[in-house]
């Protein structure tokens, strides 16, 4: 069974008007129990308001999406989301930060010492898993922009959900750093068997991390084409050099070109050539 089922999915902000551009229309995808998807398109198509969607913070408009054969209607613990921006809190150590979400869901007072010592050796776990054991007591302003998206994937996993929704996690950091995060983010993926939905500015990402990249196109928002990324599963940083890495990049990048709106150099210059001619 798909882990999401998404059909003909409609989004309108605001009350529908006769001139109002939906910011997604007829969207039709489904994602498979430990799949990683990941979205691209031109800024304003509706990819952060799909995610926000699945993860129950914005409703829709039309259509239907269901988690499980559920029908998703507010954010859930099977689902957890990772923003752009390190959203730490900063008077937290990162242990404590790791175990926040845990904190939440369960009251103090109602806490077992098992549930305690479990949720202790998950946490211990998974710094293990992003390395960053050896900074368990620091500050947030200690650690660098990496270190920290680190550490909120990893509060992020710590309810163990069967779903990450990821938007732009890596988009503030540099690119040396981003590449060691592809690494990490697919040994997670690997190790946790997570499904996971990644949004991203960045093809060589979507293409990187991808088992498919779902191509989403401006007003109205909606799915252009779904590319199956035919690359070993155990992905490694020389793959982005080769023949079915470049072609890909090139069709989805001309396709963004074609609906972003954006004319070519070579039309600006001829246009700005005939304004100097006028002039
Ligand atoms: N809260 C809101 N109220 C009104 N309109 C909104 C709201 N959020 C998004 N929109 C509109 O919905 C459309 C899709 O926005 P969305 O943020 O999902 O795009 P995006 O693909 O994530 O863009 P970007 O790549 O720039 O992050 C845009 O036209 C945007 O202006
Ligand atoms: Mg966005």
């Amino acid at each position: 069974m798909s882990k999401v089922a998404i059909h003909n999915l409609g989004k309108y902000f605001g009350a529908p008007s006769t001139n109002a551009v939906p910011a997604l229309q007829g969207v039709n995808l489904t994602v498979d129990e430990g799949e990683f998807v990941t979205l691209v398109g031109a800024s304003g198509c509706g990819k952060s308001t799909l995610l926000r969607i699945l993860a129950g913070l914005e409703t829709h408009t039309s259509g239907s999406v269901e988690c499980n054969g559920l029908p998703i209607e507010g954010p859930g613990a099977d689902r957890a989301m990772v923003f752009q921006h390190y959203s730490l809190y900063p008077w937290l150590t990162v242990m404590q930060n790791i175990k926040f979400s845990r904190r939440l869901k369960v009251k103090r007072e109602n806490l077992t010492s098992s549930d305690v010592e479990a949720a202790s050796g998950r946490a211990d776990a998974l710094l293990d898993l992003i390395g960053l054991s050896k900074v368990a007591d620091a500050y947030p302003n200690q650690l660098s922009g990496g270190m920290q998206q680190r550490v909120a994937i990893a509060r992020a996993l710590m309810g163990k959900p069967a779903m990450l929704l990821m938007d732009e996690p890596f988009g503030a950091l540099d690119a040396q750093t981003r590449e060691v995060m592809h690494d990490l983010i697919l040994h997670i993926h690997r190790i946790e068997k997570t499904t996971i939905v990644f949004v991203t500015h960045d093809v060589d990402e979507a293409i990187y991390l991808g088992q498919r990249v779902v191509l989403m196109q401006p007003r109205p928002g909606r799915i252009h084409s779904i590319y199956p990324v035919h690359l070993p599963k155990a992905r490694d940083q020389e793959m982005k050099h080769s023949s079915e890495f470049r072609v890909l990049k090139a069709e989805i990048l001309a396709r963004i070109r074609e609906s972003s709106g954006m004319a070519t150099d070579q039309e600006l210059l001829d246009k700005l050539c005939r304004t100097e001619a006028i002039g």
